[in-house]
């Protein structure tokens, strides 16, 4: 059975059988430009197109009632208007990773013809509730629609050196959707696979029989544990993550994967991935995380205890000093489980090549960390695999771990066959580890006038089943459990624990979100126990460059940026209280880079071609929509003084450029140094062509936390600060305006820089009032739709101010301090703080208000 139609202006035939119009297009069309965020939930909008001149969310449009009908996608947009749409979200910044754009382009489409110059923003912005964005907070989304709808001229130029605003490298590509992801690559010949996922989380598994998948039509082949030729075992620090689960052994959480069926088409595989039958001795669960230390029985089989880690210090006599101060407050926090939703769902292509060789595209944030990770799979060397950045929809820590690029590479090797594996949004949310829920009790002191005596911390963070990099978040939490004040004394001990929720890991921010909420709400008060505001208690005890911070590190002069933040915090304040409204402030730092005794290095290359003059520049990051790829451009355009357009941006992974993950606000520092010092090498041989002009950077001054050897350990080597102001109607308690004053050291293209802060407000104005991402007592996450995340759509995002301050890190390229995780760290403490204004409640607990929408 076929259905015609008419796809950008000629006649198509596709197969009746596609689950949606959208599935046809991508699948057998080969039409790109839409995306698959969340098939078939129609909750991202990324499918969006026109049928008959209306746009549709093409995931939910079943294939036969588009018979007969006019289907237009990006792709069949007139030239000129697609270069107006293109050129103004390049020129506005109104993309990060671009996943979501050319779905939103195509709803602005329909609304810019519909109203022309007199759409509004409002109205605009309601359009967009069919949308979301996870990168931009959607202010500069909104700019480039309105500088469509009133024809306004735009500079859609690539930025010139450090320092000046331009548009990001690949905006026009990724806003017409012509910038391929993993899943919209296409190999001749390739077969697709889909994952069969545990129903227990934790279970013995008796027994896993695979007939019936395998005599399913279009069915390749069904592997499981059985087949792994080399070791099961993988993950980023503690090889304590399986592959696959196999006969005999023991499940650990809701994502944990069986058996990945390979068949002709993707529907093929999925339908036979429901058909693996497994018999399962079912466990009980270990869920909470409290109860769960003492537990005589492991969450995970083969562990040696349910603390997977504790991350402790202390400097002085805490109690003496609590007991002797003039105000004491003792407080319980709970924060939640929160799901990334990047985007774009995990993809990974594995391409069998000569000599046994096997090249994989992924889009995960440590791309060598995947390399090791498969060839130790299939029992190879490092050398016999190729790992191919793809840069990715979204990841914010999400993709630092192994989703399915170990089962892909297993398949494709063992069939020598090109073979794709997407995730469904469902599974999505069950592999990739989330932001850990952690309770924190605080007891915090200070004398009359409000300056600290004592904070004694005892944290408990839900790690879920396996390491990922768990216990660095729980040490990261522990390290920022102070905030960036001036404590005397301080004891601090923060457990991870393993159970059989969701894994935790990684997510923007990494643990010291979880800390500040905390830490921000017990100044809070403290400020009202000594009578004076939250602001001057702030400033009583905010970090000065050459003060000791809390873990012991003796502040470098870059700290002075928290003190500028907080100064320029001061008449937004007065304003809003000026007018009546209720209004919060919040102060933050986090660190940059991964710290803690680490050495930290990476590498870039810049080389001259001959054969057509560009210039090209390799490094070793992943670019996710924050931009490391445009501060590739601007260093090297500063450093070589050439024509940005003449710079090709390349992630090598045919040589070790990079170490470790795309993460902890680091690319942008990683990167800057070490093609400023790529370029310098390229100067000093007067850029000759056709050589790898060759240079590191190389961090290896940092040292552990809570080394009783080493009282003031430089446990970082560069922090962000920020302060954030929320003004809330005084009666209804909506949040009408956020002010976010960063200090970043130095902006590298401003404009970029602001709209990575209005995406970290959007999410940290979620994560403090609506977001959730919970698990029942068998371990499942009940939230398993994009809407039900409680993410915030664009009408309800208020207005967000970003002031940039610029206070130059200490041995860093240009200053840099990085700004990717910083953004949302002090949200929640200040949302908490307007809202106590406004009913003299003060919240402990995150999310403060439930999501109001659900399916
Ligand atoms: S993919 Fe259709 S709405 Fe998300
Ligand atoms: S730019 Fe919108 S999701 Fe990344």
């Amino acid at each position: 059975m076929t259905v015609e139609f008419i796809l950008n202006g000629a006649p198509v035939s596709v197969r009746s059988e596609h689950p949606h119009l959208l599935a046809a297009l991508r699948e057998e069309l080969d039409v790109t430009s839409a995306k698959d965020g969340c098939s078939p939930q129609g909750q991202c909008g990324c499918c969006t197109v026109m049928i008959d001149g209306k746009v549709q969310i093409s995931c939910t449009y079943a294939v036969e009632k588009v018979a007969g009908k006019a289907v237009t996608t990006l792709e069949g947009v007139d030239e000129v208007e697609r270069t107006r749409y293109s050129d103004a979200f390049a020129a506005c910044g109104g993309l990060q990773c671009g996943f979501c754009i050319p779905g939103i382009v195509m709803r602005a489409k329909a609304q810019v013809d519909k109203k022309g110059a007199a759409l509004e923003r409002a109205d605009m912005a309601r359009h967009l509730g069919a949308h979301l964005c996870r990168c931009t907070g959607y202010v500069k989304v909104l700019d480039a629609i309105e500088a469509v709808a009133k024809g306004t001229l735009v500079d859609a130029g690539l930025p010139g050196g450090i320092g000046t605003s331009g548009a990001k490298y690949e905006a026009v590509e990724l806003t017409l959707g012509d910038r391929g992801y993993v899943d919209d690559i296409r190999i001749p010949g390739m077969l697709h696979a889909a994952l069969h996922l545990t129903l227990h989380v934790r279970a013995d598994i008796v027994r896993i029989d695979t007939s019936a998948a395998l005599s399913a039509p279009g069915v390749v082949a069904v592997y499981t544990a059985a087949d792994i030729p080399g070791q099961q075992y993988v993950g980023i620090i503690y090889k304590d993550w399986p592959v696959f689960i196999g006969e005999g052994q023991r499940t650990s959480y809701a994502g944990d994967v069986l058996a990945v069926v390979v068949a002709e088409t993707k529907q093929q595989a999925r339908e036979a991935a429901k058909l693996v039958q497994v018999q399962y001795d079912v466990l009980r669960p270990i869920t909470d995380p409290v109860a769960a230390i003492d537990d005589p029985e492991l969450a995970v089989f083969g562990t040696k205890s349910n603390v997977l880690s504790v991350s402790a210090y202390a400097r002085g006599d805490v109690d003496e000093a609590l007991a002797a101060s003039a105000h004491v407050v003792h407080e319980v926090f709970q924060t939640q489980r929160i799901e990334h939703a990047f985007l774009e769902p995990e993809s990974t292509l594995a391409v069998p090549g000569e000599g046994g060789h096997l090249h994989v595209y992924s889009g995960g944030q440590g791309v060598w960390d995947d390399r090791d990770q498969i060839a130790s799979l299939l029992g190879v060397g490092n050398d016999v695999v190729t790992v191919e950045l793809v840069s990715n929809g979204g990841a914010f820590g999400g993709k630092e771990d192994m989703s399915n690029q170990g089962q892909t590479a297993l398949a494709a090797f063992l069939l020598q066959r090109p073979v794709k594996c997407t995730l469904s949004r469902e599974e999505s949310f069950l592999i990739h580890p989330k932001r850990h829920p952690i309770r924190l009790e605080y007891w915090a002191g200070c004398d009359a006038e409000g300056h600290l005596t004592a904070v004694k911390v005892r944290g408990i963070g839900d790690s879920g089943s396996y390491a990922s990099v768990g216990m660095k978040v729980l040490e990261r939490a522990a390290g920022h459990a102070s905030g960036p004040y001036r404590v005397p004394t301080i004891d601090v001990e923060c457990t991870a624990v393993r159970t059989n929720n969701p894994v935790c890991g990684a997510f923007r921010g990494f643990g010291a979100n979880q800390a500040q909420f905390a830490m921000e709400g017990v100044m809070d008060r403290l400020a009202e126990s000594a009578g004076i505001s939250g602001w001057e208690m702030r400033k009583r005890n905010v970090i000065h460059p050459g003060e000791v911070w809390g873990p012991g590190q003796i502040m470098d002069d870059g700290a002075g940026g928290a003190e500028v933040c907080l100064d320029q915090a001061k008449r937004h304040i007065d304003a809003a209280l000026a007018a009546g409204k209720a209004v919060g402030v919040g102060l933050g730092l986090k660190n940059s880079g991964l710290g803690n005794g680490l050495r930290e290095a990476c590498a870039a290359v810049v080389r001259f071609r001959s054969n057509d003059g560009k210039v090209e520049v390799r490094h070793g990051f992943t670019e996710m929509g924050q931009g490391v790829h445009t501060v590739a451009i601007q260093t090297a355009v500063t450093e070589l003084g050439i024509d940005p357009a003449r710079i090709v941006v390349i992630v090598d992974t045919t040589r070790q450029l990079g170490f470790g993950q795309t993460t902890g606000s680091r690319g942008t520092l990683m990167v800057a140094a070490s093609v400023q010092n790529a370029c310098q090498v390229a100067l000093a041989a007067e850029c000759a062509a056709d050589v790898d002009h060759y240079a590191e950077h190389v961090v290896d001054w940092t040292q552990k936390l809570g080394d009783p050897a080493v009282p003031n350990p430089t446990i970082h080597a560069a922090f962000g600060f920020a302060a954030q102001v929320v003004i809330a109607d005084r009666s209804t308690g909506a949040i009408e305006k956020v002010v976010a004053i960063h200090d970043v050291g130095r902006a590298v293209n401003p404009r970029l820089c602001e709209g990575q802060i209005e995406g970290s407000v959007h999410m940290g104005l979620g994560y403090a009032l609506t977001e959730d991402f919970p698990s029942d007592e068998l371990g499942f996450p009940t939230n398993m739709t994009l809407r039900s995340l409680g993410i915030l759509r664009p009408k309800d995002v208020p207005p967000i101010e970003v002031e940039l301050v610029e206070v130059p890190q200490p041995r860093s390229a240009y200053g840099i301090k990085g700004v990717g995780e910083i953004g949302l760290v002090p949200t929640a403490g200040a949302v908490a703080a307007a809202l106590h204004m406004v009913d003299g409640v003060w919240r402990n607990t995150l999310p403060m208000r439930r999501p109001t929408t659900d399916d």
